[in-house]
């Protein structure tokens, strides 16, 4: 591994669980694969905690395509995915060697990665052709090892590998919509999916970062308190059969900015609860990516619809100061070992969960 290593003893080979081909979760497979040998301005991580993400799942389903053979373009530059590959964007870790051009005092530190590389300039590197991200172009965190650019790499925000995994795509995911639809202090948000990874996250922000109100549908009110407790004023049930007038109640009129990852089944109650003006920011379809819409409402209520993935380089850095500031909170689920990883994501697509899934490498 040469001299600038940690540790002596880096294995030449780690365990990982890779993705075969696509399909179901027997095509996840733990197998012996080389450790990476970093590059140039990279450095190698001990992976020891990875959360799972829908877009883990996606890329094995070829959930991504959208055209009439959808594996053929089911990477995020539109390309098949080569396999094997490493599924899994959100890694926390440790430094333990590094490549050439890097100085061998990073060793030791411990750190979150950035989870994608691209040329594109600050402020639009999420919308850059050229994007490479983990999981999809090139491996990702279900495994001991990665290497990655050390200028992608941060300082973890939290002590805990677990905890500071758990913000990665989620959070920032999150942080991305509001600071897209540019909430405002007092306003009044409506977040679908709350009980999630995007929407528990995008409670707390919302409320606790940006000053806005905020009414979060779940499906399970047990939930309430807590997520009252993550900040949102109001928790409804997505299965009431009167959601629009029971949001308009609840948040005391209509809506400023709905932000959504639910998709289909909520979509027309989104659009009909929002004011003349209003933003429906929109980052996922957990529930349906096809659906139908009245373009009149759009015109006639001035409404703004902003597609929403991942997010800037700042974004990421503001959403990590606000970790180390306290203003949002950790939410774990569950946790599994990274030998568990079929059965983790079985759990993750299981309905009724709250917060995050995340994989732990012990070793
Ligand atoms: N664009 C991006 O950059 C980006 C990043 C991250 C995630 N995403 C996407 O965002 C979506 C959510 O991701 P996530 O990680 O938050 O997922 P998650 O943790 O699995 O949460 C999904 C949420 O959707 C709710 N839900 C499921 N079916 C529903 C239905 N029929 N009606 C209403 N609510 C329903 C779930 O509630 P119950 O469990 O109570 O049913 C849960 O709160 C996914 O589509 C994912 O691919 C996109």
């Amino acid at each position: 591994m040469g001299r600038n290593t940690l540790l002596q003893s880096i294995p030449s080979k780690m365990k990982a669980v890779v993705v075969t081909e696509y399909g179901g979760v027997e095509k996840l497979e733990e197998r012996k694969v080389p450790v990476p040998i970093p590059k140039e301005n990279e450095v190698l991580v001990k992976i020891y905690a990875c959360a799972i993400n829908n877009s883990d799942i996606l890329m094995r389903e070829g959930g991504y395509g959208t055209d009439t053979k959808s594996s053929e373009k089911a990477g995020w530059k539109r390309e098949a995915i080569s396999f094997p590959r490493i599924p899994g964007t959100d890694i926390a870790g440790e430094i333990v060697a590094v490549g050439e051009n890097i100085d061998s005092s990073c060793l030791g530190e411990r750190v979150v990665l950035f989870p994608f590389a691209s040329s594109g300039p600050d402020g639009s590197e999420h919308m850059a052709e050229d994007i490479t991200l983990m999981s999809s172009e090139c491996d990702g965190g279900y495994a001991e090892y990665i290497a990655w650019p050390k200028e992608l790499c941060r300082t973890m925000p939290l002590s805990s590998y677990v905890e500071s995994s758990s913000f990665i795509v989620s959070c920032f995911t999150a942080w991305h919509m509001i600071e897209k639809s540019k909430v405002a202090p007092g306003e009044k948000i409506l977040i679908t999916g709350a009980t999630g990874g995007v929407g528990s996250y995008a409670i707390q922000i919302a409320s606790k970062v940006f000053g806005a109100n905020v009414v979060a549908l779940a499906r399970d009110l047990s939930l309430k308190e807590k997520m009252i407790e993550l900040g949102a004023s109001e928790v409804l049930s997505y299965k009431s059969k009167t959601l629009s007038e029971d949001i308009l109640e609840a948040a005391g009129g209509e809506i400023d900015v709905v932000l959504d990852v639910v998709g289909d089944p909520l979509f027309s109650t989104c659009l009909k609860v929002l004011r003349n003006g209003g933003r429906l920011a929109i980052a996922g379809a957990v529930a349906g990516a096809v659906t139908q819409l009245d373009i009149r409402t759009v015109y006639l209520k001035h409404l703004s619809i902003l597609g929403c993935t991942l997010g800037t380089r700042k974004e990421f850095d503001q959403m990590l100061a606000a970790i180390r500031e306290g203003k949002i909170q950790p939410l774990i689920d569950k946790t599994f070992p990274l030998g568990k990883a079929r059965e983790a994501q079985e759990y993750f697509k299981d309905s009724g969960k709250f917060g995050k899934v995340i994989l732990k490498n012990e070793g």
